[in-house]
């Protein structure tokens, strides 16, 4: 078997917070091969931000932490890098489109500025050429008067046009990976379709892609494989084709159930009841136990870990261990 490109294993981010410690991210493992993308997927406050967090170390600390775990990218674990690697590895290597587009500009310096110091950080090239090739990948991603734009600062500049720049930054180094963090949802729809496009044209590059949305239906046209997240764990993870045509988990087949585009009879389109608890008490044993209609004793006592339910497909649900681990 070829070693994925970024292995993600039993990684783990606590929060020290004034209100208590909790974990937000607790023993995750997926991994991308190359030019696969994986869709990351689950309700707000799941855990999947402060798993890219994780993976880029960009996790703030304090509150955060990262309690435990092993990320292999390129045959060096992220975990053990110095700060100068990081910055080395990140942008270049492994580059991020985050939720919040003002967390990756600077406010103090002019767009064409970032973006020449971005380029000529990673490589030899004169400031000229660097930007010329900034003003490209403005244009590319769609930015009216890019020349013009290349003299702002972000905040004369709108929403839309901040998450454009952002993009432009980092496909622009044509990274291995990209981890894509809702990257559209500021964005109108024929803006999204144009990042999209841009993306889909990178994986044929052989770029590798980790997209986080809460839009099952981006997930279906664009990723390869879907990992579903829980309240802070994985819960399922599989091709596109088995996790959206047979959901194993209860709580990826509810996901889906509640999605009006998927569901083929919209009388029985339905929300999963009751609430996702707060990560201050997750419950001992599986986490989505209070909302599952097939709660054993078990799933209260005991953490159900991913195990096979086909080829290349995994979920973390007792229903799929039988009658002895059940009652073991
Ligand atoms: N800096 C922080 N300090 C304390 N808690 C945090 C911090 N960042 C995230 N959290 C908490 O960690 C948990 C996971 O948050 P995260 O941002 O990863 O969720 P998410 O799945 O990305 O949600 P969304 O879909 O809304 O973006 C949440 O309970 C959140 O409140
Ligand atoms: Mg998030």
């Amino acid at each position: 078997m070829i070693a994925p490109l970024i292995d993600i294993q039993h990684l783990s981010v606590r929060f020290d917070t004034d209100e208590g410690s909790f974990h937000a991210v607790d023993d995750v493992s997926f991994s991308i091969g190359r030019g696969e993308s994986v869709g990351l997927v689950g309700e707000s406050g799941c855990g999947k931000s402060v798993t890219a967090l994780g993976i880029t170390r960009l996790i703030p600390s304090p509150p955060g932490h990262i309690s435990s775990g092993r990320i292999l990218f390129d045959n060096m674990d992220l975990l053990l890098q110095k700060p100068a690697v990081l910055r080395q590895v990140r942008g270049a290597a492994i580059s991020m489109i985050f939720q919040e587009p003002l967390s990756a500009l600077s406010p103090l310096h002019r767009i064409g500025r970032q973006m020449v110091e971005g380029i000529r950080f990673h490589r030899d090239v004169s400031n000229k050429e660097a930007w010329a090739y900034a003003r490209e990948w403005l244009s590319k991603v769609g930015l009216p008067d890019a020349e013009e734009r290349m003299y702002a600062y972000p905040f004369q500049l709108s929403g839309g046009m901040q998450q454009r720049i952002m993009i432009a930054m980092a496909l622009m180094l044509s990274p291995s990976l990209v981890i894509a963090d809702e990257p559209t949802t500021a964005l109108d729809v024929t803006t999204q379709a144009q990042i999209f496009s841009l993306i889909r044209e990178m994986k044929q590059n052989d770029t590798s892609l980790l997209l986080i949305t809460h839009d099952m239906g981006v997930v279906w046209e664009m990723c390869d494989r879907v990992s579903v997240m829980y309240a802070s764990r994985i819960v399922e993870s599989g091709s596109r084709q088995d996790v959206f045509n047979r959901p194993a988990h209860p709580y990826t087949t509810g996901l889906l159930a509640a999605i009006p585009r998927l569901s083929v009879d919209k009388t029985r389109l339905q929300a999963i009841p009751g609430q996702v608890p707060s990560p201050f008490d997750y419950p001992r044993g599986c986490h989505f136990q209070d909302r599952c209609e097939h709660v054993f004793d078990v799933c209260r006592e005991n953490t159900p870990e991913l195990r096979s339910v086909g080829e290349g497909h995994f979920a973390a649900c007792f229903l799929y261990r039988g009658e002895d681990a059940r009652n073991a």
